[in-house]
């Protein structure tokens, strides 16, 4: 019986993945960039038991068992990694994330980085960080990125191995920080997995593909500038490429709510103020601020008197999965 934990930190992505060239692999259409959390993340603890003893996995998620459909995808996960170990134990898995149940906050990236890390350790597999990122990537695609810490790149590749993330830089690189305006805390009502499917519908879809290897290439040099303001410009026109492309797909995605506008214009006229701040946005309908880390606490009071912000969640660029000798039962 083997056991493990591991903690993963989300990542904020500044050049997105959306639609997938291949959903069963999680090949995207597009690379992808982004940073990881430190203040963000996810523990989880994997227990494998020993053969026979165990009917079927058994899942816990911020103190809640997962009822079978809800269990699912981390399952097949499980399945994943049986198969590559050639095993087939059953799991024990507890997993808690640090930011708020059902803020709205994504924890895919976090969470399937912290089980494959957790999972693959407990069996004694022994895989390379870029194996580690593929198998990851099976499970969210943006879980790959969340395999290193500091400035990441997700190269699109074309087959599960080479569809893999690196570092570009580490976190004591630039004190970006991700300032999270939450203003609605509801699950999301289309998933980013059926998402990714749906990007094929949209006619916009094809404009933001050809743009993204010069965004990409601008990303790289703006992060290496230490640039908020090259990195922001295209942060913001890629997000906006992004919710246009979810916005003409067939059925369209409408995630933004009238929080999420109120705080694009008030991003905006602070900058016109002459802070350097700018958005992103997920597939939600929450605002993410990139700002340097000496702006994070003005910010955060500026925050608190728009319309519709309920909480705000900050974090500046983390490092890779951490194993913890601290198990979570
Ligand atoms: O990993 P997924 O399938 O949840 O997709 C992530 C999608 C975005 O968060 C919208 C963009 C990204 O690259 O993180």
């Amino acid at each position: 019986m083997r056991k493990a934990t591991a903690r993963a930190g989300s990542n904020i992505a500044f050049i997105k993945y959306w639609g997938a060239a291949d959903p069963a692999l999680n090949l995207p259409l597009n690379g992808s960039i982004s940073m990881t959390l430190a203040h963000v993340h996810t523990t989880t603890t994997v227990e494998w038991a020993p053969r026979g003893e165990r009917p079927v996995d058994t899942i816990v998620l911020n103190g809640l068992p997962l009822a079978p459909a809800q269990a699912e995808r981390l399952v097949a996960h499980l399945d994943r990694i049986r198969a590559l170990a050639g095993v087939d134990h059953r799991a024990r898995v507890v997993s808690v994330n640090n930011f708020p149940t059902g803020a709205g906050i994504a924890s895919s990236a976090s969470g399937f980085a912290a089980l494959t890390v957790a999972a693959c350790r407990a069996l004694d597999l022994d895989l390379s960080p870029t194996q580690l990122s593929a198998l990851a990537r099976r499970g969210s695609g943006s879980a790959c990125r969340s395999l290193f810490g500091g400035f990441v790149e997700w190269r699109q590749g074309s087959s599960d191995a080479d569809s893999v993330a690196a570092p570009l830089f580490p976190p004591d690189h630039w004190e970006l920080w991700d300032l999270v305006a939450v203003v609605d805390r509801q699950e999301k009502p289309v998933s980013s997995a059926q998402g990714h499917r749906l990007a094929h519908t949209s006619p916009l879809l094809e404009g933001r593909l050809r743009q993204v290897d010069g965004w990409l290439a601008q990303v790289r040099e703006a992060i290496a500038q230490r640039d908020i303001h090259s990195l922001g410009t295209v942060a913001e026109l890629d997000a906006l490429a992004m919710h246009s492309v979810m916005m003409t797909s067939t059925p369209s995605l409408l995630y933004w709510q009238p929080g999420t506008v109120a705080v694009l214009h008030a991003a905006r006229a602070w900058r016109a103020q002459g802070i350097p701040v700018y958005f992103t946005i997920d597939a939600g309908p929450n605002v993410h601020l990139l700002c340097p880390a000496d702006q994070v606490s003005a910010l955060r009071e500026r925050l608190a008197s728009v319309p519709g912000v309920e909480q705000v969640i900050a974090s500046g660029p983390g490092p890779g999965p951490q194993l913890l000798d601290a198990h979570l039962f």
